[in-house]
């Protein structure tokens, strides 16, 4: 059971190499300087006090390096981290034999903590709180609650949709901390980390080429950085400069603001299918042939974080910006 649900770091189904790539501790960690700092003062506070950090929620879009963070927060504490996801819990069960299994002072990783039913959350209150586990024995009339304790433990939630987490358990979180999408410079310096790490040569120019076009995630920078490799290991350049790094983005078909194909579909579809908006969620996702929640969680919250989108009650719109990046005639306003 507690290998299907449970997976530590090494058993997590990433390569080897993505596992080397991610820093350890807060001091190799690039950016979230804000998010950063409150920790690294709820860290030293708890370990002063010779307690358990309080429970973290990380939230933001996907990439930004929730899993990351929930690491370090482990190895900053000196514990092991105990990694699961709200899919996989399917029964009260199955939470209950994660947390008996914990060891005192261990961090247990919740990710995509809104998709954990509600009969399992209810588990999770008093475990929270108290650090106990309420179970029901038996059926019936001559059914039973018995009450046990658990070692004290911090859970670490990461959700891309925290606005579906129910209010007990988001109150329950002792520490909030929303991850924001990283600035280029920032993408830069991560990306001129990781070309080190794996031995290639980057000039600043071409890391920062890279950087303009990964959507402020570091998760798509490292996978760039990756693919632009490639290029330049097929023809033989030992350094990447900003003319290979250019010339293998668009080949990648990656456009200057980061947008691949499915975003060139999503905002083209709009407009030509739409006249621009307003359009529901889920008529795009027939028109384009993505799932809702992927166009929601993936490419929705960049394409309105650098305006390209609006969202309104009557749906989604498109705005001028999007126009003028695919080099089309603003419709005027009737
Ligand atoms: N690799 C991925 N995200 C990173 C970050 N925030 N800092 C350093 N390296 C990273």
């Amino acid at each position: 059971m507690e290998e299907r649900l449970v997976s530590s770091e090494a058993d997590s189904g990433e390569t080897f190499i993505e596992q080397s790539l991610r820093p350890q501790n807060l001091a190799q960690y690039i950016g979230q300087d804000k998010v950063k700092e409150n920790l690294k003062v709820f860290i030293e506070a708890a370990k002063m006090r010779g307690e358990t950090l309080d429970h973290v929620l990380l939230y933001g879009p996907p990439g930004l390096g929730k899993t990351t963070l929930a690491t370090i927060i482990a190895n900053e504490m000196g514990v092991n981290i105990r990694t699961t996801s709200g899919p996989a819990i399917e029964r009260p069960g199955d939470l209950a034999a994660v947390l008996t299994a914990l060891e005192p002072g261990d961090v247990l990783f919740i990710d995509e903590i809104h998709r954990l039913h509600r009969s399992i959350e209810e588990v999770l209150y008093p475990a929270m709180e108290d650090f106990c586990l309420d179970i029901v024995i038996g059926k019936g009339s001559s059914a039973r609650s018995v009450r046990l304790d658990l070692p004290p433990f911090t859970l670490i939630g990461a959700t891309t949709r925290v606005g579906l987490l129910t209010a007990p358990l988001r109150d329950r979180f002792g520490v909030l901390s929303r991850l924001e999408y990283y600035n280029e410079k920032q993408l830069a310096h991560i990306i001129e980390r990781t070309a080190d790490i794996l031995g290639i040569g980057i000039e600043y120019d071409g890391a920062i080429e890279m950087a303009r076009r990964s959507r402020g995630t570091p998760r798509i920078a490292n996978r760039l950085l990756r693919r632009v490799r490639d290029f330049a290991q097929v023809i033989g350049n030992e350094t990447i400069t900003n003319e290979l790094a250019v010339g293998a983005l668009e080949k990648l078909q990656v456009d200057k603001l980061g947008l691949d194909h499915i975003d060139h579909k999503l905002l083209l579809g709009i407009i030509e299918k739409f006249r621009g908006g307003p359009v529901g969620i889920d008529t795009i996702s027939a028109t384009i042939g993505e799932e809702s929640h992927t166009i929601e969680d993936v490419y929705e919250p960049y394409l309105l974080q650098i305006g390209f989108l609006q969202r309104t009650p009557r749906g989604r719109i498109v705005t001028d910006l999007v126009y003028r990046h695919f080099q089309m005639e603003v419709p005027k306003n009737d």
